[in-house]
């Protein structure tokens, strides 16, 4: 890669960010496609996010994404933001627009891309998203834009399930999401569900952990997806993969979010599903000792 005068910078805000796979990841997507654009990582503290935003716009920074813990309070700063992350209530994709930066919220697409290349359906089906943060909102948005007939919400706290599920059926118009305390899931009667692991729970240094350990909640399971990708098969994929279930990941949904984003600031462009696998080959290397 060569910089030079005319490169265009691109970046993540967070708190810490110094561990980020991002710049390796657009790093080589410019690197591949030949675009003149440089991705690093710049930490804001908590508080700073108006100031970094209003000197990235004043130096012309071409986009950011957005990460911990500035994903809510980075909003009350853009020009504009776009639908799907104004339900969802957090943004981590800025956009350079003529009048300032527009946010997105592209988890929400990354794990959509992420769940269709792992073949799972939604449509029509009963979902369990496990968590009430803030990876849970973008799931629980995905899963009710794509058709789930109902999804039960568990939370440790049920007060923040009872908020999510509140909110996003009222905005949404559905009455669809049911909140649960997370000790309830043997009220859920149905089978053949979909579950998402959207908690913190099990991830690396962590390994033995999982929200659910009861094995009879994995009998429910036909499909189950873990937003965590430290290690790369959480102690909830092995339950549920004992239980006879499809397990996946969060790598490809932390690929698909990073996809997205890049598509975003450069439009028409596409990433090849070639590139996809290499930049994934790429992180599963750099995870090192925590992919397990
Ligand atoms: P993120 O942005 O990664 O989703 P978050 O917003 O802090 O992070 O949410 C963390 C989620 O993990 C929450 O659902 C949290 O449950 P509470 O709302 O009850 O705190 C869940 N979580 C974290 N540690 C947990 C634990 N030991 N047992 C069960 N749930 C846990």
């Amino acid at each position: 890669m060569k910089i030079s005068g005319t490169t265009k910078v691109y970046g993540v805000i967070g708190c810490p960010v110094e561990h980020t796979m991002s710049p390796m990841m657009h790093n080589f997507y410019s690197e591949q496609a030949g675009i003149d654009m440089a991705y690093t990582a710049f930490p804001v503290e908590e508080g700073r996010v108006g100031d970094a935003v209003r000197g990235a716009y004043a130096l012309h920074i071409g986009g950011l994404n957005v990460t911990v813990p500035h994903k809510q309070a980075v909003m009350e700063h853009l020009q504009d933001i776009d639908k799907d992350a104004e339900i969802i209530g957090a943004v981590n994709t800025l956009v350079r627009t003529e009048q300032g930066f527009k946010g997105y919220n592209t988890d929400a697409d990354g794990l959509w891309r992420a769940m269709q290349g792992a073949g799972i359906s939604v449509q029509g089906r009963t979902c369990i998203l496990i968590g009430a943060g803030g990876a849970a909102k973008a799931a629980a948005y995905v899963l009710a834009r794509e058709g789930a007939r109902k999804v039960y919400v568990l939370n440790r706290s049920v007060e923040k399930a009872q908020k999510l599920a509140r909110e996003l059926n009222e905005k949404l118009e559905l009455e669809i999401l049911f909140p649960l305390s997370l000790s309830a899931w043997d009220k859920i009667e149905e089978e053949h569900c979909l579950a998402v692991q959207s908690t913190s729970v099990g991830m690396y240094p962590n390994m033995g952990e999982a929200a659910i350990e009861a094995e009879a909640f994995y009998q429910k399971l036909d499909l189950a997806f873990d937003v965590i990708y430290t290690p790369l098969e959480t102690k909830f994929m092995k339950l549920a993969r004992a239980a006879g279930a499809k397990v996946s990941n969060g790598l490809d949904m932390l690929i698909y979010q990073g996809v997205v984003a890049y598509e975003l600031w450069n439009p028409g462009v596409t990433i090849s599903g070639e590139t996809i696998d290499e930049v994934r080959t790429m992180m599963i290397a750099g995870l090192g000792g925590k992919a397990g």
